[in-house]
């Protein structure tokens, strides 16, 4: 396990986009919710692009569901399953994280 970042980087937002291969795009996002971390890949299962066309921008505007910006596919935050759009009952691909103490740590065999 890995340190990506501290629960104090959630002060003011709800979700965060990570470039863990170096090479300048955000390949997973993770979101913090209800003392709760989850993190998906940023491919969607639609066509494989990324979600999002702006640093950060994960959610639907009220913050309730995952969205793809590309054809609006919106995913459960929880288990990362496509809930509305065109590719339903498809999954996000999680990766682990994990919260200790005020880090959140990433496995990064996932
Ligand atoms: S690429 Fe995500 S909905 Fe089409």
């Amino acid at each position: 396990m890995k340190k990506l970042c501290s629960l104090d980087d959630f002060k003011d937002v709800q979700v965060l986009g990570f470039d863990t291969t170096g090479d300048g795009e955000q390949d997973i996002f993770v979101i913090y919710r209800d003392g709760q971390v989850f993190a998906y890949r940023n491919s969607c299962p639609h066509t494989g692009a990324p979600l999002n066309w702006m640093p950060d921008q994960f959610l639907a505007s009220d913050g309730a569901l995952i969205q793809c910006q590309n054809h609006d596919a919106y995913f459960q935050i929880e288990d990362g399953v496509c809930v509305g759009g065109p590719c339903p009952g498809e999954t996000l691909q999680p990766v682990n994280v994990s919260i200790v103490g005020r880090d959140i740590l990433i496995d990064v065999t996932s």
